[in-house]
Order: C-alpha cells, then sequence, then structure tokens
C-alpha cells in the first residue's frame, strides 16, 4: 500500500480560512465551492466540457443555462448563481468541523485509472460495470425491483487491483468520491467514529450521486486496540456503518458503499449482507500475465523478442504487483552495469552526456525471476473458496 501513487485530494480552502459567521456561510460557501471547481478543472490540466464534467456536476448544473461556466461563473464573469452548498447544514459545530475534514476526504477531478490499464479481471469489470456505472447513467432502467445494490464489495489476495478497479470506477462515473481509509477513520475519529460516520453518509447523500470507498474494511471495523473504549469506540463504528448502509437501500439517492479487502472471512454475517454485491479480484490469468509483461516490459524493435512465454509460465501465482516488482528488477539490471562503469570514472558526467542504458538480455530475465518470488498466491483458493460460498457470478 505504502507504494501506491496516493490519490488525488482537495483541500478545500473553507478548512483552513474558517467562516466564522453562520449567517455568512451560505454565500461564502458558494463562491469558495465556484473557486475550489475551479482549481480542480485547472489541476487536472483539463478544460471541461460536458462529458469531462463529473456526474454530479452535471446533474448539479442540468436545469441551468447552458451558457454557464462549469465552475458556477457565468461568461460576464458574476458568480450569480446560487450552488448547492458543499456542506449540508449541521446542527451543531462538532458535526459541521467533522463535515469539513471529511471533506477533505472527496476526491475531486479523476484518479485518472483507466479501465484498460487494468490488465484482466473482465469478470470484475462486467460486474463493477452493471453495478455502479450503468445505474448512474441510465437510472431509469434500475429502479423497483431493479434498484441497484448499495453495497459492493471487492476481495481478494493482495496486490491484485482492488484500489485499481475503485479509481477506475471514480474515474470513470465521475460521482463524488468519498476515500475513506483505516488510517483516516483512526487518526481523526478515534471518539467521535459513529459520528463521523453519521456525517460521511450525510454528506454522502447531500452529494449524491456518491460513491464511499472503504479501502482495507477489515481493519476499518475491526481496529482492536489495548485499551477497552477503544474496543468500544470501534463497536459503535461497526453498529452505525451497519445501521447506516441499511439506510441506503431505502433512500432514492445513488449512494454506493463501495469496500475492498483481503481478509473477507473477517467480515461478519451482518456486514455481508449489506455488501450484497461480492467481487472476487484474483490473481492474474496467464493471458493477464502476458499483457502487463509486454507493456511493462516491451520489446525494442531492433533488439531480439523478449521470452514473453517463459514468463508467463514462470509467474503461476504472482500477483499484479509481484508481476510489477518483477519487471522492475528485470529493468534494473542493464542500469546496474551502466552504474559499475560510471563507478569508475573520477568526476561526475554531466547530464548531456551520460551514456544510454543497454538493452535488457534474457539472462537479466533469468536473474528477476529467480529474485522475486510471489507474495500473494498461499491464500488464493482460500478467496477462490469464499467466492464459491458468497461471491457474486457472472451468468452467462
Ligand atoms: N490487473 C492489474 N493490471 C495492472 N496492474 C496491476 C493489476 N493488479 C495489480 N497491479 C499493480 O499492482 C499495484 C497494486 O495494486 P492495488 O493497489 O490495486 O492492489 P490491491 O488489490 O488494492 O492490494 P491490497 O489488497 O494490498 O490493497 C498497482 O499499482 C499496479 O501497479
Ligand atoms: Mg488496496
Amino acid at each position: 500500500m505504502a507504494d501506491e501513487p496516493s490519490l488525488t485530494r482537495w483541500s478545500f480552502q473553507f478548512g483552513r480560512k474558517k467562516v466564522a459567521a453562520a449567517t455568512a456561510q451560505t454565500s461564502s460557501e458558494s463562491q469558495q465551492n465556484g473557486q475550489t471547481t475551479a482549481v480542480a478543472s485547472n489541476g487536472n490540466g483539463h478544460v471541461k466540457n460536458l462529458s469531462d464534467m463529473a456526474v454530479y456536476e452535471q446533474y448539479r448544473n442540468q436545469d441551468r443555462s447552458s451558457t454557464l461556466h462549469s465552475n458556477g461563473v457565468l461568461p460576464n464573469g458574476i458568480n450569480e448563481i446560487p450552488q448547492k452548498p458543499l456542506i449540508p447544514a449541521f446542527d451543531s459545530s462538532e458535526t459541521r468541523a467533522l463535515a469539513e475534514s471529511l471533506c477533505r476526504d472527496i476526491i475531486r477531478g479523476s484518479p485518472n485509472v483507466k479501465w484498460e490499464s487494468i490488465k484482466g479481471l473482465e469478470n470484475a469489470k462486467r460486474l463493477l460495470k452493471e453495478a455502479v456505472v450503468m445505474p448512474i447513467k441510465y437510472p431509469k432502467y434500475f429502479t423497483g425491483l431493479l434498484s441497484p445494490w448499495k453495497g459492493i464489495l471487492l476481495f481478494g489476495p493482495p496486490g491484485t487491483g482492488k484500489t485499481m478497479l475503485a479509481k477506475a470506477v471514480a474515474t470513470e462515473c465521475k460521482t463524488t468520491f468519498f476515500n475513506i481509509s483505516a488510517s483516516s477513520v483512526v487518526s481523526k475519529w478515534r471518539g467521535d467514529s459513529e459520528k463521523l460516520i453519521k456525517v460521511l453518509f450525510e454528506l454522502a447523500r447531500h452529494h449524491a450521486p456518491s460513491t464511499i470507498f472503504l479501502d482495507e474494511i477489515d481493519a476499518i471495523i475491526s481496529q482492536r486496540g489495548e485499551a477497552s473504549s477503544e474496543h468500544e469506540a470501534s463497536r459503535r463504528l461497526k453498529t452505525e456503518l451497519l445501521i447506516q448502509m441499511d439506510g441506503l437501500t431505502r433512500t432514492k439517492e445513488l449512494v454506493f458503499v463501495l469496500a475492498a479487502t483481503n481478509l473477507p472471512w473477517e467480515l461478519d454475517a451482518a456486514m455481508l449482507r449489506r455488501l450484497e454485491k461480492r467481487i472476487l479480484v484474483p490473481l492474474p490469468e496467464p493471458e493477464a500475465r502476458r499483457t502487463m509483461f509486454e507493456e511493462l516490459l516491451p520489446s525494442q524493435p531492433d533488439e531480439d523478442m523478449l521470452p514473453y512465454d517463459l514468463l508467463v509460465e514462470r509467474t503461476e501465482g504472482f500477483s499484479g504487483s509481484d508481476i510489477r516488482l518483477l519487471c522492475k528488477e528485470a529493468a534494473m539490471q542493464p542500469l546496474r552495469r551502466l552504474m559499475t562503469l560510471l563507478e569508475d570514472r573520477e568526476e561526475i558526467v554531466p547530464d548531456d552526456e551520460l551514456p544510454k542504458v543497454g538493452p535488457l538480455r534474457s539472462e537479466d530475465i533469468e536473474t528477476a525471476l529467480k529474485n522475486t518470488r510471489p507474495s500473494a498466491h498461499l491464500h488464493a483458493h482460500r478467496h477462490e473458496k469464499f467466492n464459491s460460498d458468497y461471491g457474486s457470478q457472472i451468468l452467462q
């Protein structure tokens, strides 16, 4: 987890300059809201057109004039249209403060993970599209009995792409995306955990359609500390989470809970019942491994083909992140050879005179294969078993 690129988080302006007077809140929020959206579009380095706009923004803007810019500012620069405040009206300053800190966990703009960059996992992608993407794009079909699944669990061995899939959902659907990890829950709201959950769901409904992503959910709900008070706090958090998730099935706002874990058997029956759709994210198949190798270690046109068959054959049981490590190890070998040459030189070679890194040789691949071990395969059969007991399958 530590080597993961961190998700884009927007620190909202109001978090730093707190608005003191409650009466001034609405107007200043709408202004700041406008500012923040503008920053979001700049920060992503692209101008928002309609298809690029977050779904919730489109939904917000749907009955506004088409001449309106995406940041809510009219072409003449006057910010006249009242915007939905970032934070709904809370009665106490305490809950308001919680909501503000939660807003910092909202991801705006996209984490930029495309479906195509996730290799293999066709079933998982299909199930996710059916469960989240389609209901947001075409809500008309998903009513009554077909109302969307509100709780989805991604489970599988570590390093197989669960977090990537969630980011792809965020990129694809452009819903308001709340990225909640065990560390943020524990660090920020130790004593106030159940209030935090309440505020979180309220915010999510306020910004609907939204996705609440609970990464490493086993850690969030099974935090056990030495002190009994910690234990108590975690129990209250879990109970509140169950209550709020129950509430989702009754509200008409689109709020999804997307959870990920590599220890699904640690979730109790009550939680599993609410995570209605359970999707296995397995170790990569040979075909997916081959695509990963071809992408990470591309063959150079003037060199021999790399032994992809050998790589695929010898990496049974490797996870996606093991494969990445293996490729890194192999790609390091030519650089190591070059380093030895450079070390012999007395003076530092200037940047523009640095020699080119040589090609990858078959023996480099052999060395990398010898030095890299799979890390996630030991529990793979348990995940398969959990999948056949509780998982959602694709019906052809
Ligand atoms: N299917 C895949 N396609 C491409 N890259 C992958 C795939 N699976 C894993 N990876 C690589 O492994 C890294 C880790 O993936 P990710 O963080 O999504 O794993 P995870 O399933 O969330 O693991 P954990 O359970 O430990 O949180 C990714 O950054 C990516 O480089
Ligand atoms: Mg993860």
